[in-house]
């Protein structure tokens, strides 16, 4: 067998591992949940969740990749036997369906990257109508993932890693960009209070739409939220660590690809509303979240006009664009790898079939926006928190000496026990707490679909 794959850099690791972060739960949905929940309020919600359940689950994935240089079906037979082996055929299947569905809303910010360079016209409501679901929506999506199967076809070194590096500084130049001069139009004041104000009364659900159930569910979209936008609890950094040298300190890398992954999301907002606030379309925001991006935003380039608007809505497309390729990457290289892994097939062939497997898979989201929202309530809801509380209990409960295999390459961390008892005493509550909730959220929409 040749012998496995490894990054050429450690930049080159990070700049995978927050390209794979980084994407459109970065760009789209964190400024969303943001300005609903409470601004600042949710803000501090969400850090809290990273460092309670994210960072140990990250790290743990990263300690079982690393450890046993596999992809997650071999990984966790490695270290826990046969019986072990469903919770990676989970990720796989997580994997899978957030693939194919995540590569739709990707079809569609490369199409609107193509109308941003040619100037938005006519109504933005009109044309997502008209993109979003059906033959464009379709066209566009095997597009974008025909291109995501040949990086990731062209191996860990020469596909990922060149990519990554390549396109991750550019996106974030470009998102800070465009919040710095979000920042000098004139209104955008509004704009920050409106995204990071402390409104502990928007966090608090009270009221007809409030109690329990809607508080839940605030505080299980923050913990969602922070899986999906990390890439967590369906083996990507895992994946990706079993390319790693023995050496790499572990919980270094885990800071950096968690602070990475905050930065751009906390600055898409920032240069989110600022622009809606500043071109005077406030209004325009609370129709759908769907809207808030292609809807609102593409009006706001419009509104800019001239020469302005066509370079910061290129731009704007642009890195989203970018940030969900690079995600899509990691997606279809926990698939791929398995496969190379599991039946020795070559790079190629593996990337080429299972792409394809997605593609066909995602038809159905791309032939109807309900079922895209579906699906990604069965993926980001139920797969990654049953995937992240799986991973918790196998490294804090079941792996022989996690802290052992953790700290190679680190000399002298004394919190490691810390690690293990969050793993084993903090993530299984909360993350079971999130579960419970989902699964109820779940019941409710399967439900509706019948009325
Ligand atoms: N983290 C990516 C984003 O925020 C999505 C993703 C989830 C990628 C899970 C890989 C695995 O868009």
């Amino acid at each position: 067998m040749a012998p496995r794959e490894q990054w050429g850099t450690r930049a080159g690791f990070i700049m995978a591992a927050v390209g794979s972060a980084v994407g459109l739960g970065n760009m789209w949905r964190f400024p969303y949940y943001t300005a609903e929940n409470g601004g600042a309020v949710f803000v501090f919600l969400y850090l809290a969740m990273t460092a309670l359940i994210g960072l140990p689950i990250m790290l743990a994935e990263m300690t079982l990749g690393r450890g046993a240089r596999q992809s997650p079906i071999k990984a966790l037979e490695h270290y826990g036997g046969k019986r072990w082996m469903p919770l990676g055929f989970l990720f796989v299947a997580a994997g899978f369906l957030i693939l194919s569905y995540y590569s739709v809303i990707a079809g569609w910010t490369v199409r609107y990257f193509i109308q941003a360079v040619r100037g938005f016209e006519g109504a933005p409501a009109d044309l997502f109508g008209s993109i979003s679901q059906g033959t464009p929506a379709i066209a566009f999506h095997l597009g974008f993932l025909a291109v995501t199967i040949w990086v990731v076809s062209n191996g860990v070194k020469g596909g990922i890693e060149r990519a990554s590096t390549l396109l991750m500084p550019v996106l974030f130049l470009v998102v800070v960009g465009i919040a710095v001069y979000a920042w000098t139009l004139p209104g955008s004041g509004e704009g920050y209070s409106y995204y990071i104000g402390w409104n502990p009364s928007e966090f608090v659900k009270t009221g007809a739409d409030g109690g329990f159930w809607a508080q839940a569910n605030v505080i299980s979209e923050a913990a969602g939220q922070a899986f999906f936008s990390l890439s967590l609890g369906m083996g990507a950094m895992l994946t990706f660590s079993s390319y790693l040298k023995k050496d790499s300190h572990l919980p270094n890398e885990s800071l950096v690809i968690a602070s990475a992954d905050f930065g751009v999301a906390f600055i898409a907002g920032l240069m989110v509303f600022p622009l809606i606030f500043a071109l005077g379309l406030s209004s325009a925001i609370g129709e759908s979240t769907v809207g808030a991006l292609f809807i609102t935003l593409p009006r706001v380039f419009q509104e800019m006009g001239g020469v302005t608007g066509h370079v910061v809505g290129t731009l704007f497309f642009g890195a989203l664009t970018v940030g969900a390729l690079t995600s899509a990457i990691s997606l279809l290289e926990v698939v791929t790898s398995s496969i190379i892994d599991t039946f020795g097939w070559a790079r190629k062939r593996a990337a080429w079939v299972m792409g394809a497997t997605a593609a066909a898979l995602g038809i159905l989201p791309a032939m109807s926006t309900d079922a895209l929202g579906y699906m990604d309530k069965i993926a980001e809801g139920l797969f990654l928190v049953l995937g992240a509380l799986g991973l918790g209990i196998f490294v804090g409960y079941v792996m022989k000496d996690p802290v052992g295999e953790v700290s190679k390459g680190t000399k002298g961390i004394r919190w490691f026990g810390v690690w293990r008892t969050l793993l084993r005493f903090v993530v299984p509550p909360i993350v079971g707490f999130v579960l419970i909730v989902r699964l109820r959220d779940i019941a409710l929409a399967t439900l509706a679909w019948f009325e």
